[in-house]
C-alpha cells in the first residue's frame, strides 16, 4: 500500500489509533497473506481450540466445493464459551443487553455458558440430534444467542429467521429446512409496539409438518395461544432437572455444518447458505480481531439484527470467539427519542459502534443536537455495512459521532462470504464511500463481461479469485444451484453479484447489485419474493418489482401490477396489496409505491424487463429495446 499522494479526499488515522491497533503491521500482514494465504489462515487458526489439529489447511480437489482445516476437530460454541471460562475471562461480561422498554440484563462468560449448556440439554431431551435443523424466530434478545450457541454445542444446524419476516417467509424456511424445533418469542418490542411473533409462528406452523416442538421465550408477557403437546415455555423447561449444566458437547468435524441462513438471490425463492464450524470460526474470529481491533477492555456494539449474517458473525460468534464484551439493544434507534443510541453509548461507555448506512442517514435526519447532547468520547472506532455509504453520511458519522478521531470501517461482505472481504483496518487511510482494500489473503478483481480485468475506474463485475475460510460451502439441498449461481459466469471465480470499480490507488468502490436483489435499509430482498407475494393475492395477475434510489433506505420498492379481469383499479386495492405483501413476507418488503398497469415490458420469451421499468421510473433512456416484445 502506497499511502503517499493518494487521490481524492483522504482521511488519515491518528498515531494513537495506529499504535494501539492489532493490525499495526498491516503491510507485513498483507505481504505474508499474499505470499501464502493458507499459512496466514493456519496461523490464525492456531489461536483457537482444536480437539484435533487439521491434517490439511485447504482441500481444493473438488472445486468449487472447497474444504478448510480438513481432519480438524473442534466446536465453535466451545471456543466461544468454555475456552474463556477456563481463564481470567470467566467473570468478564460477554453481553450487556438493554430492552427497548428499558429492561436490562447481563451475562458473564460463565453465565452464558451455563445458560447455553442448560438449553442444549433441553434441546437434547426433545430429541434434537447432531445434524437436525432448529429454526429460531425472535427479536434481538439474549435467548437468540443462547439458542444459536446451544444448537452449535450439540451439533444441530440453526436457521435463524429474521423477526421482521412474516408468515409465508417463516413457513417457507421451516418447510425447506425441515426443522424439528422452532424457538420463538411471545412477541418483540419495536417502536413502542409489540410485534406478534408467536401469532405469526402459529399461522406458519399450521402448514409446517416437520416441526415437533415450539419453545416460547417470554419477552412481552402478553396473552398468547399455547397449543398443548406442541408449545412449551422456555423458562419452564429451563427450570426442570433435564436442563442440567452438563457439558454435553459434540465434537465436530471442521467441515460439519454450523448454520444455514436464507438469503435472496437472483431468481426464485430464498436459498439457504450453509456455513461450517471450522473455517467460519477462523474467518470471523480474525477479521473481527483486526478490523474492529478488539481489546480486552473494549465494549463493542454491533447494532445489526442477529437474524442476518452480520448478527451471526459479528454479534454472536466473532465477539465471543474474541472474548469481547458486547452490547445488544432490542429496539428501534430513535425510540422513544432520536437520542436513544447516543444515550446508550454514553451510559455503557461503548468504544466501537458498527451499524448500517440506513441507520446513520435516518439518525442524521434528526440533526446534530441529539448526538451533541451526549458524551460520545468513549468511541474509538466506527463501522458501516450492508450497502454503499454515501460520502455525506460518512462525513456526518465521522464528524458528529466520531468527533474526527474514529476511523470508519466500511466493511463489504455478504451472507455467502461469512466474513469481511473488503475492509479497512484502523491504520488504513480512508476515502469516504470506499471500503478500501480486500482483507489480507483475499484475492479480488473486477471483470468485464468477458472475464477480463477492467481498467482503472471502470465499472465491472466484482469477483473473488481465491477461496477463504468462512466461505459458503453450498446451498442447502441444492449444490447445482451453488455452482450455477456463483461459479459459472466466470469459471473458477466466485461471482459476488455486485458491480464495483477500483481507483488508481487500488481502492475499491462498490456500486451496487447487478442482479435482481434489492437492498432496502441494508436488508436483502429478491424481486421474486415481492412479486410472488403480490401474485398470491386473488386480484393480481402479474407483478414486477424494482428498487429505486431512496434518501434514507438506500432503495425503495416500486411494484407494477396487472389486475385480473373483474377487479377494478382503486386506491383501496393498492393499500390492500401493500398490506398483503407485509403479511406474506414482512413489513420491510412492503412496496413504497404500487402502480396498477395494463401491461409490463417483456422480452419475447416472456421475461419481465425490469431495467426498462427502472429507466422509465427514473426518466432515463431505457437503452437497447431490440428484445422487447411488441
Ligand atoms: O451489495 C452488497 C451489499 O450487501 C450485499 C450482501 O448482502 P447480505 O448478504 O444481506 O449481507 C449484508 C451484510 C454483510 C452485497 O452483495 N453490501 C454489503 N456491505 C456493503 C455493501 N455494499 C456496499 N458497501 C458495503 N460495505
Amino acid at each position: 500500500m502506497n499511502t503517499n499522494g493518494l487521490s481524492g479526499e483522504v482521511f488519515y488515522p491518528s498515531k494513537e489509533i495506529i499504535k494501539k491497533a492489532n493490525s499495526k503491521n498491516y503491510t507485513d500482514m498483507v505481504k505474508f497473506a499474499s505470499d501464502d494465504f493458507e499459512e496466514f489462515w493456519a496461523k490464525e487458526a492456531k489461536n483457537l481450540h482444536w480437539f484435533k489439529k487439521w491434517d490439511k489447511v485447504l482441500d481444493d480437489s473438488q472445486k468449487p466445493f472447497y474444504k478448510w482445516f480438513v481432519g480438524g476437530k473442534t466446536n465453535i460454541a466451545y471456543n466461544c464459551l468454555d475456552v474463556h471460562v477456563k481463564t481470567y475471562r470467566r467473570n468478564k461480561l460477554a453481553f450487556l443487553w438493554e430492552g427497548e422498554n428499558g429492561d436490562f440484563r447481563s451475562f458473564s462468560y460463565f453465565a452464558l455458558r451455563r445458560e447455553t449448556c442448560k438449553f442444549a440439554n433441553v434441546l437434547k431431551s426433545l430429541g434434537v440430534k447432531k445434524g437436525d435443523r432448529v429454526t429460531l424466530y425472535m427479536g434481538r434478545i439474549p435467548e437468540l444467542a443462547i439458542g444459536m450457541l446451544a444448537c452449535a454445542r450439540i451439533g444441530a444446524i440453526h436457521s435463524v429467521v429474521y423477526g421482521g419476516f412474516s408468515v409465508e417467509a417463516l413457513h417457507e424456511r421451516l418447510e425447506d429446512s425441515q426443522s424439528k424445533v422452532l424457538i420463538v418469542a411471545d412477541g418483540a418490542f419495536q417502536r413502542g409496539k409489540i410485534v406478534q411473533l408467536k401469532q405469526i409462528a402459529d399461522e406458519a406452523l399450521q402448514r409446517a409438518a416437520t416441526v415437533e416442538s415450539c419453545l416460547v421465550v417470554k419477552r412481552t408477557g402478553q396473552p398468547i395461544n399455547m397449543e398443548s403437546g406442541r408449545d412449551m415455555w422456555y423458562h419452564e423447561l429451563m427450570a426442570l432437572p433435564i436442563a442440567s449444566n452438563n457439558s454435553n458437547l459434540e465434537i465436530m468435524d471442521a467441515e460439519d455444518p454450523l448454520f444455514m441462513l436464507y438469503t435472496s438471490g437472483t431468481t426464485g425463492k430464498p436459498k439457504a447458505i450453509l456455513h461450517t464450524h471450522g473455517g467460519y470460526m477462523v474467518g470471523v474470529y480474525s477479521t473481527l480481531k483486526y478490523v474492529f481491533d478488539i481489546h480486552e477492555e473494549d465494549r463493542y456494539w454491533c447494532a445489526a439484527d442477529p437474524g442476518w449474517i452480520t448478527g451471526h458473525s459479528y454479534i454472536v460468534y466473532g465477539p465471543l470467539l474474541n472474548g469481547a464484551t458486547s452490547f445488544m439493544y432490542e429496539g428501534a434507534p430513535s425510540y422513544p427519542y432520536p437520542n436513544r443510541w447516543w444515550s446508550m453509548i454514553e451510559k455503557y461507555g461503548i468504544n466501537i459502534l458498527y451499524t448500517a448506512p440506513t441507520a446513520i442517514r435516518g439518525l442524521m435526519r434528526f440533526g446534530d443536537a441529539w448526538p451533541n447532547r451526549h458524551d460520545l468520547s468513549s468511541l474509538r472506532l466506527l463501522g458501516s455495512v450492508g450497502e454503499p455509504i454515501n460520502p455525506e453520511a460518512w462525513k456526518w458519522y465521522y464528524k458528529i459521532i466520531g468527533k474526527e478521531k474514529c476511523p470508519i470501517m466500511d466493511t463489504w461482505w455478504q451472507t455467502e462470504t461469512g466474513m469481511f472481504m473488503i475492509t479497512p483496518m484502523p491504520g488504513v487511510p480512508l476515502k469516504p464511500g470506499s471500503g478500501t482494500f480486500p482483507f489480507p489473503g483475499i484475492v479480488m478483481d473486477i471483470f468485464d463481461e468477458n472475464g477480463e480485468p477492467v481498467a482503472v475506474n471502470e465499472e465491472g463485475f466484482l469477483v473473488i479469485k481465491s477461496p477463504w475460510p468462512a466461505m459458503v460451502r453450498t446451498i442447502y439441498k441444492d449444490p447445482d444451484k451453488y455452482v450455477s449461481q456463483y461459479w459459472s459466469k466466470f469459471p473458477g471465480v466466485y461471482l459476488t453479484g455486485d458491480s464495483a470499480r477500483r481507483d488508481k490507488d487500488g481502492y475499491y468502490w462498490i456500486i451496487g447489485r447487478v442482479d435482481d436483489v434489492i437492498k432496502v435499509s441494508g436488508y436483502r430482498l429478491g424481486t421474486a419474493e415481492i412479486e410472488s407475494a403480490l401474485v398470491s393475492h386473488p386480484a393480481v395477475a402479474e407483478a414486477a418489482a424494482i428498487g429505486l434510489p431512496h434518501e434514507i433506505k438506500g432503495h425503495a420498492i416500486f411494484a407494477y401490477v396487472i389486475l385480473r379481469n373483474g377487479f377494478e383499479k382503486s386506491e383501496h386495492l393498492v393499500e390492500e396489496l401493500r398490506l398483503h405483501v407485509g403479511h406474506e413476507v414482512g413489513p420491510i418488503a412492503k412496496p413504497d409505491h404500487i402502480e396498477l398497469v395494463d401491461s409490463l415490458p417483456k422480452t419475447r420469451s416472456g421475461k419481465i424487463m425490469r431495467r426498462v421499468l427502472k429507466a422509465k421510473a427514473l426518466g432515463q433512456d431505457p437503452g437497447n429495446l431490440s428484445t422487447l416484445e411488441e
